[in-house]
């Protein structure tokens, strides 16, 4: 993926590549991820506008517990979160989704200066942003479409300024530890003038529970991973057909991590416009790693990238943790 640059709209949207970049971006990954011996596809492409709905629908789950634990802790804990952040905040949110948790900050934050909610997908970040600017009139909010993996610019209006970075939802638990450390540095560059880092991890617990949270009984984990076939077929000209591939949702217990896969179900070649991909019965596409830590471990990843924790909130069954941490 080529790195790109963020500019800031009048209509006060930054966003870092355009379309057809974007496009082409996705094509040559899945080429490349589907020609490997082990076939792969980032999970950051499962976040298309369907992808979006499907993970709203994962976090209103019953199995799926990160959620509303997270929520929980976040509702519970506010005022002690908000004082760790400090006044006067600049508040930007990796991966902000529906920025759902994140009202408990901008309900609760003292003269917050502004919020900058950073995703992939683009029209349901926009559309996030303009309802948060409906019920949140006085709050300046500059939504940036980008792919925090290859980087943004913060606006310049904002460059001087500490940053808090917030970046819920586990989502730094999708990241291979070596890639997670590596974001987590490019995060502390960004708040190293005396801002912080909120971050939202999920602990590690029994693998039934997990699993079930990853393979859930009515089948939506099981869309929001196909769907990635589907988008590859809307965007691509692929001709996938979703009756020949299965979800399979696995848990590593050496690498404390769950893994999920496509799978054929029969042996099959499918085009994604004049490329022919051939697939054996049974053989998989990995799709995501959702890493799973103790308190003590994450503490140290986030040591290797230069942070030191202040404070962690938990629930009472010790699910989830949000932890607050400064540049050292
Ligand atoms: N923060 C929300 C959403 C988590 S889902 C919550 O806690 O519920 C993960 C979010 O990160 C999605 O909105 C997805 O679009 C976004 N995302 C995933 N990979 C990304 C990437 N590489 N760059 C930017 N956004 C990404
Ligand atoms: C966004 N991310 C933290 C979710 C997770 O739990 O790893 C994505 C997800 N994949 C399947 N269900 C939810």
């Amino acid at each position: 993926m080529t790195q790109s640059h963020c500019l800031e709209l009048k209509s006060s949207i930054a966003s870092s590549s355009d379309p057809n970049e974007q496009t082409s971006d996705f094509l040559n990954d899945v080429l490349t991820g589907l020609s490997q011996p082990n076939k792969e596809l980032h999970c950051k492409y499962f976040y298309d506008e369907l992808g979006s709905q499907l993970f709203d629908q994962i976090c209103e789950l019953p199995e799926y517990y990160p959620t509303r634990t997270e929520s929980s802790i976040m509702r519970a804990d506010a005022d002690a979160i908000c004082q760790h952040i400090g006044e006067g905040a600049v508040l930007v949110e990796y991966g902000s989704g529906s920025s759902t948790k994140t009202r408990q900050l901008l309900d609760h934050l003292v003269d917050q200066q502004a919020y900058l909610p950073v995703d992939i997908s683009d029209e349901h970040l926009l559309r996030t942003a303009d309802q948060l600017r409906l019920d949140y009139p006085e709050l300046k909010i500059t939504p940036i479409v980008a792919d925090f993996t290859v980087g943004f610019d913060i606006p310049a209006a904002y460059r001087d300024t500490p940053i808090t970075v917030y970046f819920p939802g586990s989502t730094i638990g999708n990241l291979p530890p070596d890639a997670a450390v590596k974001l987590l540095t490019e995060i502390a560059k960004q708040c190293q003038l005396g801002g912080g880092l909120l971050i939202g991890f999920d602990l590690d617990k029994s693998p039934e529970k997990l699993i079930a949270a990853y393979d859930d009984s009515t089948g939506v984990t099981a869309k929001f991973n196909l769907n990635l076939l589907n988008r590859i077929n809307r965007e691509l000209d692929g001709n996938f057909d979703m009756e020949n591939f299965s979800h399979v949702a696995i848990y590593n217990e050496e690498h404390t991590r769950i893994e999920i896969y496509i799978e054929s179900c029969i042996e099959q070649t499918v085009a994604i416009g004049e490329i022919e991909i051939k697939f054996a019965e049974g053989e998989r596409i990995f799709t995501e790693y959702s890493h799973k830590y103790s308190i003590d471990q994450f503490q140290a990843m986030a040591g290797r990238a230069g942070f030191a924790a202040d404070a962690v909130w938990t629930d009472d069954n010790e699910l989830f943790a949000v932890m607050h941490l400064s540049v050292k």
